[in-house]
């Protein structure tokens, strides 16, 4: 109820947007599918597999909801509020459901996992549950679903990367995509559901991200952010019989973004997210290195409190926290930085709260998500302590963090006035016909005038700034 986010982007702005690729001739397949995702962009990037699933067992996917045989939608259970916004849009399609005769439901991502059947007696309407390792099987539960059984499948695996899938992008601009390199998390941090709802780490087979990037690129794809929910502990190990006579090689993440940066100078790179505990000077050295990965880190701090982080189990401490954003600047001193960051978890004093304005200031970042603290069933934090900060109190210190990060976006922003900057133009801007719309290699979103600029959608201008707001550069051509 009291979950705010500011700065919305691209991820937030998405939120329930309809996926509907390759709509063609209805008589071409034997049902029609549509699939509204919410939450992170795995979850998006997850759809865009579940499509090439479905697709290839000769469904075909539509736009418009009313003339779907199958409505999936891809939950998150990261709040109590994702959760509810789920159930709400459930409820309307339960009354499409009643009009449509054999129209099947289907739950699909973290909210399946964590509720599992459960979900087929709270949610009487709902036909198919699938947890986010078992996509594989949707086929065979839609088939049991319309044999009259209930469907659910919500194992996890411990070596799905669904690597050799190649997902459907219709639904994109034809500029930015997402690559998922790994899957789960093996952190454990105690207000957080994801280890529970998305299972242990295992990384995607190195070969088929490179190929998957490089069939991007040659499609006219020029900004990649390779995708996990702790891309920096990405590590596999192959069997080298081919590559190196019997050798195991194995591959870090410094090394993948360093192959993905090769495929061509024109492709930009980036990738969310990183535990701060788990970024090595390795992986800044590469970015400082290539031109083509994008200086920007997204550095979730959580809480600037060392007390507060010990019960979140975040294993560091504020000021090893500080030092890493020095060393960050140290190697890369362009390099632009965003935070995740929760207020009110359990026991949070005035203390610990002025300790996280503290470190949000040291680190001047560029924009946060920010958040009230929600607790999840089953989480460390739930089972282990009290969630007992008022509900004012929460709203306060959110308000607080919230104006405070105003303030550094503007600051931001300001201090790039009169710089010049490599921009990739991803298509018009929201507010005029008239503007393109970009961004910079920081993630800064850029808008500047169309005319005279000989360039489009997929092109690289150099911009330089005029004026700003605490959201957007604005700028000239150059
Ligand atoms: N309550 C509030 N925010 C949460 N996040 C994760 N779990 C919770 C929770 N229980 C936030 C964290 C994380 C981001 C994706 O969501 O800040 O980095
Ligand atoms: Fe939500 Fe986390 Fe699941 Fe993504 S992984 S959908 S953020 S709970």
């Amino acid at each position: 109820m009291f979950d705010v986010v500011t700065d919305k982007t691209q991820d937030e702005s998405r939120q329930g947007e309809a996926f509907a690729p390759f709509a063609q001739d209805p008589n071409t397949y034997k049902k029609r599918f549509y699939i509204e995702s919410y939450g992170c962009q795995m979850n998006f990037a997850d759809s865009e597999v579940v499509a090439s699933i479905l697709h290839g067992a000769g469904f075909g996917a539509t736009r418009n909801l009313e003339e779907a045989d199958l409505i999936f939608i891809n939950t998150c259970s990261i709040r109590e509020k994702a959760e509810q916004t789920v159930r709400k849009r459930l409820t309307e399609f339960r009354k499409l459901k009643m009009a449509r005769k054999g129209t099947l439901v289907g739950v699909l991502g973290c909210m399946a996992e964590r509720l599992k059947s459960k979900f087929l007696e709270e949610e009487k309407l709902v036909d198919i549950v699938v947890g986010p390792d078992a996509y594989r099987t949707l086929p065979g539960l839609v088939e049991e679903a319309e044999g009259g059984q209930k469907a659910v499948n919500v194992l996890l695996s411990r070596e799905e990367t669904y690597a050799d899938i190649a997902p459907i992008r219709l639904e994109s601009n034809g500029v930015n995509a997402f690559v998922s390199i790994m899957r789960g998390c093996n952190n454990m941090c105690s207000f957080c559901v994801v280890p529970f709802t998305r299972g242990r780490e295992r990384s995607r087979d190195a070969e088929s991200i490179i190929n998957e990037c490089r069939d991007l690129f040659e499609r006219g794809f020029r900004d990649i952010t390779l995708l996990g929910q702790n891309v920096d502990s990405y590590y596999y190990v192959a069997d080298g019989n081919q590559v190196d006579h019997g050798a195991q090689v194995a591959v870090t993440f410094a090394e993948l973004m360093e192959r993905v940066a090769s495929i061509s100078p024109l492709l930009r790179v980036r990738f969310s997210t990183s535990h701060p505990k788990d970024i090595t000077d390795d992986v800044l050295h590469v970015m400082a290195r290539h031109e083509n990965i994008c200086k920007y880190i997204h550095l979730p701090l959580q809480s600037g409190s060392t007390r507060v982080l010990q019960l979140m189990n975040r294993t560091y401490t504020r000021e090893w926290y500080k030092a890493k954003v020095d060393r960050i600047r140290e190697i890369i001193p362009d390099c632009g930085i965003s935070s995740d960051i929760i207020v009110g978890f359990c026991t949070e004093t005035d203390e610990d709260h002025a300790d996280t304005l503290d470190v949000m200031r040291y680190s001047g970042y560029d924009l946060s998500y920010m958040f009230i603290y929600s607790e999840r069933p089953g989480t460390l934090a739930a089972r282990r302590y009290k969630d007992d900060v008022p509900d004012d109190i929460k709203k306060k210190r959110l308000t607080e963090i919230v104006n405070l990060q105003n303030e550094l976006s503007l600051l931001s922003n300001q201090k790039d006035l009169g710089k010049e900057f490599r921009v990739l133009i991803e298509g018009e801007s929201k507010r005029s016909e008239l503007d393109w719309m970009g961004r910079n290699s920081q993630n800064k979103v850029i808008v500047f005038p169309k005319e005279g600029v000989n360039a489009g959608p997929g092109e690289y201008v150099n911009v330089k700034v005029t004026e700003c707001t605490k959201a957007t550069l604005i700028g000239k051509v150059i």
